[in-house]
């Protein structure tokens, strides 16, 4: 799940989320209204009751010693002047309604609880490890001894990294799209031979592009995008090359991603590596 996507589901749930504590609010307030007024109906019922009673019981013995208007009338704690004591909302305690009302109420509130939760963790950064850190993409020496065998370029790939690992001549970097961006060339102080760490995101739309061995580049599948070995742009809609990642040699000679410092270089005029050497792959 992208975080885009993700935010929408957040946005959308707090939407929904909202809308149902507003209609269990306004719920709970009739509620609160109609408890007393429950009350009364229920004794209007057992006032009915007790009069049909009577005059059953006149029916059956007409002559039983009881007037009309004793058989008709209710009891008088039931009379229609017995005044109606009004029951206020803490002495008719909770309803069954109420109790739903506040158990929804609770629902929802532990919904929300769990999804600002989860919504902290997800965007919470990463102190250590993974992308967005430095990685570690292992022994500059083997690295390099990797990626660029016989005069070729065989672009190793480091997912934690998100990143290809390339070499570069040291030499090609006068006049380069990198010249005068610091760090995104290390290693190369002993044998003149560097390596860079080119970012597999597609700089048009964003899709992973893979290396082809055959041209000794990458090609994005998408829309046709082409880079060459050092990830300048060649053809396509790209805007500018891939991205790269700062990087360094550290003091045990483990080449060092910065993940989160990404450099962004424009078209280059001239290429540093010839591109293609081969069919296309895509
Ligand atoms: S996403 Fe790579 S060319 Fe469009």
């Amino acid at each position: 799940m992208t975080s885009t996507t993700f935010i929408l589901l957040l946005i959308g749930s707090g939407v929904v989320a909202l809308v149902g504590v507003i209609i269990v609010a306004m719920r709970r307030s009739e509620s609160e209204g109609a408890a007393t007024a429950a009350e009364f109906d229920r004794k209007a019922m057992k006032v009915d009751k007790v009069r049909r009673e009577a005059i059953a019981q006149a029916l059956v013995e007409p002559d039983g010693g009881a007037s009309v208007a004793t058989m008709v009338a209710a009891p008088a704690e039931y009379k229609d002047d017995n005044p109606r004591e009004v029951v206020s909302a803490t002495e008719y305690g909770v309803s069954r309604r109420k109790f739903f009302n506040r158990a929804l109420s609770a629902v929802f509130g532990l919904f929300m609880l769990q999804f600002t939760l989860a919504g902290l963790a997800f965007f919470w950064p990463k102190l250590k490890g993974g992308f967005g850190t430095p990685i570690n993409a292992g022994k500059a020496i083997e690295l390099k001894a990797e990626v660029l065998v016989a005069g070729s370029i065989i672009p190793k790939f480091v997912p934690s990294a998100q990143a290809w690992i390339v070499p570069f001549d040291m030499n090609e970097l006068a006049g380069s799209s990198f010249e005068t961006v610091p760090f995104v060339v290390a290693g190369g102080e002993s044998d003149g031979i560097g390596l860079m760490a080119l970012w597999q995101r597609c700089v048009h739309l964003g899709c992973r592009v893979p290396s082809c061995e055959s041209s000794q580049g990458f090609e994005c599948p998408c829309h046709g995008s082409k880079y060459n070995g050092h990830g300048e742009y060649a053809q396509g809609p790209a805007p500018r090359n891939l991205d790269r990642f700062e990087v360094q040699v550290d003091a045990a000679g483990d080449l060092i991603v910065e993940t989160g410092n990404i450099v962004q270089t424009s078209r280059s005029k001239n290429f540093t590596v010839a591109y293609p050497q081969g069919p296309f792959c895509v």
